[in-house]
């Protein structure tokens, strides 16, 4: 018998690679889409036996080629791209750099959801496993009307895909993520800083006794994709290894360094004032403010990897305290 074929977006990056390395090892044909074949992450991949394929979220026809013949597809998009990129072009088109990257982000996920459209009846009953978010204006009745990084997923996957796809929408599982656990070492001083008496300050505006999800993007994307892929389709799932509130996120962390930190709750102005790029400041701090209340799932009833378990699949997740005793922290321990 042939192998099934996945077709997995952003194979190069965190969500993708985990995807492609998970469904390899499971026996499936991976076909992995990148802007730039002979990249070093591309070049690694097809070395792993993916078969690296040229294609741009902004070009649905090259996308239609790519999926063509699937059985299963793995989409991300990725908002901070065209945030960071787009600058010029917000500016010329007089819209904020979070405008534009919503933009983007919407058109690129309208274009993976018109090229699966294009394969639906390839797909397996479960075949569309869409990486999301919440949607948080719909989520908060309109409070957080421009969280544009959550929202740009949410109106495609399922928005868009359950408005002009039904069987499509009848062959997907969105997979929301946690907060990943990639970021702390990365965490400009305003949000994570060393005291002068050694101790560390981590400082969002969540309020600190509302548990969040925490997630390994690289090593558990795939694992989790995987899982899904054996349940029925049509569900909601949030990918995530711990679910805990800041202070208990930053107490394991400090535990593992033999150090003292404590989490502070600082008010959106503050949060905003203290990045250095103003954009960023606020698209983060309505981030961390809508994490509060409704919360960072928005409230939806979202399926884990507990409820996975229960219906006997396998799905063995990183729990925060694994993942970060094995991470080098010097970077932020030294600061
Ligand atoms: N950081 C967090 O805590 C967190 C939490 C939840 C969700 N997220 C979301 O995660 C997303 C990013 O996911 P990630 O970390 O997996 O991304 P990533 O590691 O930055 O990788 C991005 C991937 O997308 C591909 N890509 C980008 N633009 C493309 C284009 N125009 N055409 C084809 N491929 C393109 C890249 O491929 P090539 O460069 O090879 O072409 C790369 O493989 C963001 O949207 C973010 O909002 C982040």
């Amino acid at each position: 018998m042939s192998k099934k074929l996945i077709v997995v977006v952003g194979a190069t990056g965190n969500q993708g690679g985990s995807v492609a390395r998970r469904f390899l090892a499971a026996g499936y044909r991976v076909r992995g889409l990148t802007r730039t074949t002979a990249s070093s992450a591309a070049t690694a991949l097809a070395s792993a036996g993916v078969e690296m394929v040229q294609a741009d979220l902004d070009d649905v026809q090259s996308l239609k080629e790519a999926f063509r013949g699937a059985n299963a597809i793995f989409s991300v998009t990725n908002y901070w791209e065209p945030f960071f990129s787009g600058r010029a072009e917000a500016q010329e088109m007089d819209i904020s750099c979070r405008e534009y990257a919503y933009d983007i982000e919407f058109l690129q996920g309208k274009n993976i959801a018109d090229a699966a459209a294009a394969t639906v009846d390839t797909l397996d009953e479960n075949g569309f496993f869409a990486s999301t978010l919440s949607h948080a204006d719909k989520c908060s009745d309109g409070k957080f009307e421009e969280l544009y990084h959550f929202d740009a997923k949410a109106d495609i996957f399922p928005g868009y895909v359950n408005k002009k796809y039904p069987s499509l929408a009848a062959k997907m599982s969105c997979i929301h993520t946690g907060y990943f656990f990639t970021s702390y070492n990365i965490l400009p001083d305003s949000y994570f800083k060393k005291n002068p008496d050694g101790t560390f300050t981590m400082a969002f505006t969540t309020i600190p006794v509302k548990p969040v999800p925490h997630f390994d993007p690289v090593g558990d994307m795939g694992v989790f994709t995987y899982a899904v892929s054996q349940m029925p389709p049509g569900k909601a799932y949030m990918a995530a290894g711990t679910t805990c509130t800041w202070p208990e996120f930053l107490e394991t962390w400090a535990k593992i360094n033999g150090v003292k930190a404590n989490y502070k709750q600082v008010s959106p102005e503050e949060m905003i004032e203290s990045t250095e790029d103003r954009e960023t400041g606020i698209e983060v701090a309505a981030m961390y403010s809508y994490a509060s209340d409704p919360g960072y799932d928005g409230g939806m009833n979202l399926l884990t990897a507990i409820d996975l378990q229960k219906a006997g699949i396998d799905c063995p997740m990183t729990t925060w305290e694994d993942w970060a005793k094995k991470h080098d922290w010097s970077s932020v321990l030294n600061k």
